[in-house]
């Protein structure tokens, strides 16, 4: 069965708790729960985390290149500044392996500082504005790639 990390950047572990006017009142318990779900429908052993520490989230990425598994991304704040993040994404899909990046709003419908991604060039694709549905469309995506790319 085909991996993917769904990893989450910092503040997604106060989800639920932090403006849930934008981000909902589910918690980051809930998206793994669902996440997890999703996974398995799909035939993918998904593996969700979150951290507020950027040297662990590229470890995590370093890890899904030794690994061989894809990544479903949430930098968070760092998805607008991190150029640690953004090298460490790009050895995923240089290496030939999926990575989406997604948001659970719509960065580019809200302040001018989150209009632009450091990763999202280094990204196979970006889904973002559906909250949770952001994470499962991502699934779908990485399934659907795998279908295409295992058939003759
Ligand atoms: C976010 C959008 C980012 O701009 C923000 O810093 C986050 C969450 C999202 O999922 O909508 O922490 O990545």
């Amino acid at each position: 069965m085909e991996r993917v990390l769904v990893l989450n950047g910092p503040n997604l572990g106060r989800l639920g708790v932090r403006e849930p006017e934008i981000y909902g009142s589910a918690s980051m318990a809930d998206l793994q729960e669902s996440a997890l779900a999703w996974g398995s429908g799909l035939g993918l052993a998904v593996d969700v985390r979150q951290t507020d520490d950027e040297s662990e989230l590229v470890g995590w990425l370093h890890e899904a290149v030794d690994a061989r598994a894809h990544v479903v991304l949430n930098p968070a704040a760092f998805t607008h500044y991190s150029y640690a993040v953004r090298d460490a994404a790009a050895q995923v899909t240089t290496s030939g392996l999926l990575l989406v990046e997604v948001h659970l709003s719509n960065p580019a419908a809200r302040e001018a500082f989150r209009a632009h991604s450091v990763v999202g060039a280094v990204a196979t694709g970006t889904v973002a504005g559906f909250g949770f549905d952001s994470y499962r469309l991502a699934l779908e995506a990485v399934a659907a790639r795998l279908r295409t790319t295992t058939q003759p």
